[in-house]
């Protein structure tokens, strides 16, 4: 999740979680416009301890010519699978045509998914779509048309871009995705507990499930793990002091904390989200998780 699942995120939850229960997990996504990447780059984005689970890159743009040099760089970066983003609902992405705005037109999907897949060698390269851009009628196509340019994967956000995020879930959506592909289905979209990881699977039969907002207001849902306050208040300082090791500021990162605060739910440690989100002083709040780390 762009501006929010940075390395030192999705490290702390990879460790928390064994790759048996967490397949995988993907990256912020780059943006490529009409210059390559350079590997430099996006092997920042993969700057990650080793795990058994493997931290597919994502990319998102719209120029064939600089996505596929991209990819290129990206596997001689390391990173061991290709993500193509088709769902994201930001005006930049929608004015360089890629991100959802790619939705309204299935052979474009097929085009870039092609683009990059004849640039790698190895790596899988795999598709995560919304719904659709105005309405879900091409839902089928698109998801046809990933596979047709060679996705190995794809993951289907349940709402269209029109939808945002608003709170309404239509979970048939990921049935008719995993009805229409030939390969394997990864359902998005309102899943909040580890039950619901379940209830995805069974529900639309999707065979693969992605966690977003879950797994910033609980970074156990995947193994379903229940911890106790201290041992999420550990989380959260553990966060704070990585980020500050990489060089941020403790402003800054107590300001990523406070980030995961407003979802938080893990421990019950945020019966009380409001007066930790009042905290204005970083000191204060590192100390108030501190007492909790420690009781
Ligand atoms: C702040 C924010 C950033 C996001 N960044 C990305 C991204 O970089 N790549 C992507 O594929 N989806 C991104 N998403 C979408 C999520 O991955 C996910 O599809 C969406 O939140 C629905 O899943 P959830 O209900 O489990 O959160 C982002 C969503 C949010 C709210």
């Amino acid at each position: 999740m762009e501006g929010v699942t940075e390395p030192v995120f999705l490290e702390l939850v990879l460790s928390r979680n064994s790759a048996e229960h967490l397949g995988g997990a993907f990256t912020e996504f780059v943006r490529v416009t009409d210059h390559p990447i350079p590997k430099k780059r996006l092997a920042a984005r993969l700057a990650l301890a080793p795990f058994k689970a493997p931290v597919g890159l994502q990319l998102m743009g719209a120029d064939l010519a600089a996505l596929a040099e991209t990819a290129r760089n990206a596997e001689e970066a390391g990173a061991p699978i290709l993500d193509l983003n088709f769902g994201c609902p930001a005006k930049g992405a929608l004015r360089g045509c890629a991100g959802s705005a790619t939705l309204t037109d299935p052979s474009r999907v097929e085009e870039i998914v092609q683009a990059c897949r004849a640039a790698v060698s190895e790596i899988p390269v795999t598709a995560k779509m919304r719904a659709g851009f105005d309405d879900d009628t091409l839902l089928e196509e698109n998801v046809r048309a990933a596979e047709a340019g060679g996705a190995a994967l794809v993951t289907v956000h349940c709402r269209t871009k029109a939808e945002r995020y608003c709170p309404e879930l239509d979970w048939t959506r990921l049935a008719r995705a995993v009805e229409a592909a030939e390969g394997p289905v990864c359902g998005n979209g309102g899943v909040k507990t580890h039950a619901d990881l379940e209830r995805m699977r069974r529900e639309t039969g999707c065979q693969l499930v992605m966690v977003g907002h879950g797994a910033l207001a609980n970074p156990w849902i995947f193994s379903g793990v229940r911890v106790n306050p201290a041992e999420a208040a550990r989380f959260l300082l553990e966060y704070s002091e990585r980020l500050c090791a990489s060089g941020a500021p403790t402003k800054g990162s107590v300001q990523r904390v406070k980030q995961l605060l407003v979802h938080w739910t893990a421990g019950g440690l945020c019966e009380d989200r409001a007066s930790w989100l009042r905290e204005r002083d970083p000191e204060a709040l590192l100390s108030r998780l501190r007492e909790v780390a420690s009781s």
